[in-house]
C-alpha cells in the first residue's frame, strides 16, 4: 500500500462505516466547522512511551489547553526496553519513569488518570469512555494504547505457571523468579523470548527456549546473525528447540509439538504483540492489524490521531503500511503527531530502529532486513561488523553487531534514501558519509 492507496483507504473509511453519508452536506459542514474551532480539549488513551512523549511535546509546543491522559496501568508513563534489560539484571534496580507522577500535574499541567482503561469512544460526541464509568471530552484524541502480547493458548489454565513480559510487574515477578535459580522454558525466540533468556541465563536458571522458526529472530535478522546470538546464549548454557512449540503441561513442565517433554518451573511467553483492540473497534475503524494513519498520524477521523504500536503507516523501507513495535517510534512519531494535533502538518518517515543487549552483544536494526540482498561490512568473526539490506540500488535496512557508530551513519544512508554502490559497501574503508553528500 503506498501513500496514495492510503489516502484513499482513509477517505473511504471516512465516508463509509462510522461518519457522514454520502450527499450529507449538513454533517460535513459539521464536522468543517468543529475541525476549525479552537483546540481546548486534547485526550490521550495511553499512558505509555508514546501517550505521555506526545502529552510532553503538546506542552513543549506551547499549547496551554487542558490535556488528559487516560492509562490503564497504575502508573505514569514509563518506557518498556528497561523491562526485559536493567529491570531484570539488577535486583534493585528501580523502575525508571519519563515523569515523577507529580511532575506531570504540577510541571506540565497535564491531568494524568491512572487506573482508567478506556473501553469505548463516541466519535461523534467526541467523548472516550473508561471502565469505571467515566466520560471525558476531547476536541483532538490521540490514541496510543499500545499493544499487549499475544497469549499462549495450549497452556493457559494449564496448572503450570504461565508469565508475559509487557508492564512493570511482569518484569517485577519475572526478576523474582529469576533469582530464584527456576527452570524456565521460554517460548518465542524474538527479542523479549532472548532478553529474558539472556537475564535467566546470568543468574544460573535453567533456561530452554521454544522457538517455532528454524532459526532466531527470524523476523528482522539475517541468518548470520541469528547464529551468532544461538552460539552466544549456548555459552551460556541455554538450549534451544526449533520447529516447534508448546502444546501442553507435562508431569513436571510441558510437552511440546514434537512430543519432547522439557521439565519446568515457569513458562515465559514472548511470541509477539498484537494492538489493543478496544478503542479501535468501538470506532468502526477496521481491523487490518493496526490504526490506519497517513504520514501525519491522522485516523479516517480527521479530530482522532494514533501513535506508538499500535499505528499502522506506510514504512518505505518496507513498501506496505506497518505497525512499528519500537522505543524510538513511540518517542518519536508520538512527537511529531502531538504538533499535528494543534495544527501543524510534519510527516514522520523516520526509518524504523531498535536495538537489543544479549550478553556483550549490542545489536541495532534500521528499516527493513527481510527480502534483500545483504552486503557484509567488516568481519563477522571479529565480533564488530554490519549488514546493509539493499533492494535493487536502494539501502533499505541495516544491522550493526557492536558498531553502534557505523548504525548511527546507517540510519542517515536509509533515511535520505542514498544509493552508495555495492562495491563500495563492501569496503569496510568506505567512508558512509559520501553516500550522503
Ligand atoms: N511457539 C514458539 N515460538 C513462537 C510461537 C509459538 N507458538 N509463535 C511465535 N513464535 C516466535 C516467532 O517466530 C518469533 O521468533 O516467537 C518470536 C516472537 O518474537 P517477536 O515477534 O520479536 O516478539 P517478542 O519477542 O514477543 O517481542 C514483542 O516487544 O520489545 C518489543 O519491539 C519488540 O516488537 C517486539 C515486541
Amino acid at each position: 500500500m503506498n501513500g496514495t492507496v492510503l489516502r484513499v483507504l482513509l477517505k473511504r473509511l471516512g465516508s463509509t462505516g462510522w461518519q457522514e453519508r454520502r450527499g450529507d452536506q449538513h454533517r460535513v459542514r459539521e464536522r468543517k466547522r468543529k475541525l476549525t474551532a479552537p483546540i481546548d480539549n486534547i485526550v490521550i488513551a495511553g499512558a505509555g512511551q508514546a501517550g505521555g512523549r506526545a502529552a510532553e511535546a503538546l506542552r513543549a509546543r506551547g499549547f496551554q489547553g487542558a490535556i488528559t491522559i487516560l492509562g490503564e496501568e497504575s502508573h505514569p508513563p514509563y518506557e518498556r526496553p528497561q523491562l526485559s534489560k536493567a529491570l531484570l539484571h539488577s535486583a534493585d534496580a528501580p523502575v525508571a519513569y519519563i515523569k515523577q507522577a507529580r511532575d506531570w500535574s504540577d510541571v506540565l499541567n497535564v491531568r494524568l488518570e491512572t487506573g482508567a482503561e478506556v473501553t469505548d469512544c463516541d466519535a461523534g460526541r467526541r467523548t472516550v469512555s473508561t471502565a469505571d464509568g467515566r466520560t471525558f471530552a476531547f476536541d483532538r484524541l490521540l490514541i496510543a494504547t499500545g499493544t499487549r502480547p499475544r497469549r499462549l493458548a495450549a497452556l493457559e489454565n494449564s496448572g503450570i505457571e504461565i508469565q508475559y513480559l509487557r508492564n512493570v510487574e511482569d518484569a517485577l515477578r519475572f526478576r523474582q523468579s529469576v533469582q530464584r535459580q527456576s527452570r524456565i522454558v521460554i517460548v518465542g525466540g524474538g527479542v523479549i523470548g532472548l532478553e529474558a533468556a539472556c537475564a535467566a541465563a546470568k543468574n544460573g536458571c535453567t533456561v530452554t527456549v521454544i522457538e517455532s522458526e528454524a532459526r532466531l529472530l527470524a523476523r528482522a535478522f539475517p541468518a548470520i546473525v541469528s547464529d551468532i546470538v544461538a552460539a552466544r546464549h549456548r555459552s551460556h548454557g541455554v538450549t534451544f528447540v526449533f520447529g516447534a512449540t508448546v502444546t501442553g503441561t507435562a508431569p513436571n513442565g510441558v510437552r511440546l509439538s514434537n512430543d519432547l517433554e522439557i521439565e519446568a518451573d515457569l513458562v515465559l511467553v514472548g511470541i509477539g504483540v498484537e494492538p489493543v483492540p478496544t478503542v479501535a473497534e468501538r470506532l468502526g475503524l477496521p481491523s487490518m492489524g493496526g490504526i490506519a494513519v497517513d504520514a501525519c498520524g491522522r485516523t479516517a477521523a480527521p479530530e482522532i490521531f494514533c501513535a506508538g504500536d499500535a499505528a499502522l503507516q506506510w514504512s518505505r523501507c518496507h513498501g506496505r503500511a506497518i505497525r512499528v513495535e519500537t522505543w524510538a517510534n513511540a518517542q518519536n512519531q508520538s512527537i511529531s503527531v502531538a504538533a499535528n494535533m494543534i495544527g501543524e502538518a510534519r510527516e514522520y518517515n523516520d526509518p524504523p530502529w531498535f536495538w537489543t543487549d544479549q550478553y556483550d552483544l549490542n545489536i541495532q536494526v534500521a528499516g527493513d532486513m527481510l527480502d534483500a540482498e545483504h552486503v557484509v561490512r567488516g568481519d563477522e568473526r571479529s565480533g564488530k561488523f554490519s549488514v546493509v539490506a539493499m533492494r535493487g540500488s536502494e539501502v533499505v535496512g541495516a544491522l550493526s553487531v557492536n558498531a553502534a557508530k557505523e548504525m548511527a551513519l546507517l540510519k542517515r544512508v536509509i533515511a535520505a534514501n542514498a544509493r552508495p554502490s555495492r562495491a563500495d559497501l563492501e569496503s569496510p574503508a568506505y567512508d558512509l558519509r559520501t553516500a550522503l553528500k
